[in-house]
């Protein structure tokens, strides 16, 4: 409608000053449709030509808001209702003639066909909505199958699994993310399954060490039960067995508290500037009295001060615990080298000897709870095995690392490295 007005505007734009012959060719040439009126009127919005035939105002002024709007040069498009006819479009455009507003076309039309439209369009709104909602129903059904029903089989084998009979328990094809969460669950059991086994020889190996002295105990106590007549000299010999062994006992507990303590970090890292060479001189010199009983030469590789962050009081127990282990595991004569050093962003100590050695199947063994290689030399020494498993851990929470080179009946060398975490 707003282009028909405009195409009338210009063709009509010379005729505004009379010619209403030719303005009446015009508009009747357009061949508007029955429905709708045209009326043209003049620059004091008086109507010049009106194609209503019963109810003609020609010459009459007509003062609409849309009429006057285009005469200021805006050209308006808007409905209005009218009883009995329903929605009413109109239009009106300014006629322009030597670049001044000469007049306005103002065409009305009866909306109906446009209702008509509308109307259809908003049936076809409806059925498709109406099939859009039951495909996306469907859809839904079937999507709930495909995704629902694996995770329910899925549920299924995990509640049923056992983590004990193996590690490959969840098996799944199909869906690429349930595959890989069946492959998360399977490594989680793994990792599961390998925890309850370490705890289970933990519990296992520290009732057994717990009971060998205890035993040792009952049978010392019952002979000397046992025996009608004892003399002094004897009873004396038995009792010093006994406290050896609980002293035995004592330290196997001392050692496991110690251990759960670390495991549950109750007691955090106060890391504070360190000299760590002074350190293991003095952890030398303690040990020096122990090392001459068993004609051991031990030595420290003396150098400048090695600085770094450390909590001094567990960094002691490390060193004192491998120095010890050198000791302990070198027969007379033998000799014992403890060295601190400087590697620019890492402290690393190290402790040799030329003892008995460790045999390689038991290298990566020895920081296990309980583990040593060989249990009667261990005993008889007062080992229980728990002091290496400390050292790892503490020297973990240091974020270090501990190595061990070795070879049978030639020695030991046992390499610790912790970050110095200066500035
Ligand atoms: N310097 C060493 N030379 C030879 N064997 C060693 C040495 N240090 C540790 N081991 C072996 O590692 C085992 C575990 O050491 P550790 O945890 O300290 O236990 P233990 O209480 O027996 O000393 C020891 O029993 C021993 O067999
Ligand atoms: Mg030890």
């Amino acid at each position: 409608m707003l282009s028909n007005a405009n195409i009338v505007a210009n063709l009509i734009a010379e005729d505004m000053r009379g010619n209403s012959k030719h303005i009446e060719e015009v508009v009747t040439g357009m061949g508007a449709d029955p429905s709708s009126r045209i009326v043209v009127l003049d620059s004091q919005a008086k109507v010049i030509y009106d194609t209503s035939e019963n109810n003609n105002i020609k010459g009459k002024t007509l003062v609409r808001e849309q009429i006057l709007d285009a005469l200021e040069g805006k050209d308006v498009v808007s409905t209005y209702k009218e009883k009995e006819v329903g929605t009413v479009v109109q239009t009106a455009v300014s006629v322009i003639s030597n670049s001044e507003i000469a007049g306005v076309v103002y065409i009305t039309s009866v909306a109906s066909e446009t209702d008509d439209f509308i109307k259809d369009i908003r049936w076809l709104f409806y059925v498709i909505s109406i099939v859009v909602c039951i495909l996306i129903g469907i859809l839904s059904a079937v999507m709930a199958d495909v995704i629902v029903s694996p995770i329910e089989k899925l549920t299924a084998k995990l509640s049923k699994a056992d983590f004990e009979t193996d590690g490959e328990l969840v098996k799944f094809k199909g869906s690429i993310e349930l595959e890989s969460l069946a492959a998360a669950f399977n490594n989680l059991s793994g990792r599961l399954t390998e925890m309850e086994e370490k705890r289970r020889s933990f519990v296992s190996n520290a009732s057994h060490e717990l009971k060998t002295p205890l035993s040792s105990i009952k049978l010392l106590s019952e002979s000397v039960l046992s025996m009608p007549e004892i003399d002094q000299e004897t009873v004396r010999e038995f009792m010093t067995d006994i406290t050896g062994e609980i002293d035995r006992l004592s330290k196997i507990i001392e050692r496991l508290l110690s251990l759960t303590k670390l495991d549950t970090e109750a007691e955090p890292l106060s890391l504070k500037v360190t000299d760590l060479n002074e350190m293991s001189q003095r952890i030398v010199k303690s040990l020096t009295p122990v090392a001459e009983n068993k004609g051991i030469a031990i030595t420290h590789i003396t150098e400048k001060e090695v600085i770094g962050m450390a909590d001094r009081e567990k960094m002691w127990q490390v060193v004192y615990n491998i120095t010890d282990n050198a000791i302990k595991y070198t027969p007379e004569g033998g000799k014992v080298e403890v060295g601190t050093y400087d590697d620019g962003k890492d402290i690393r100590i190290e402790v040799a000897d030329n003892g008995v050695g460790i045999p390689e199947k038991d290298l990566d063994k020895i920081f296990d709870r309980f583990y040593r290689v060989d249990k009667a030399r261990s005993r008889e020494s007062g080992g229980t095995g728990l002091g290496l498993s400390i050292v790892k851990e503490l020297v973990n929470m240091h974020g270090g690392e501990i190595s061990v080179e070795s070879i049978v009946d030639a020695g030991t060398r046992m390499k610790i490295t912790i970050p110095k975490r200066l500035g």
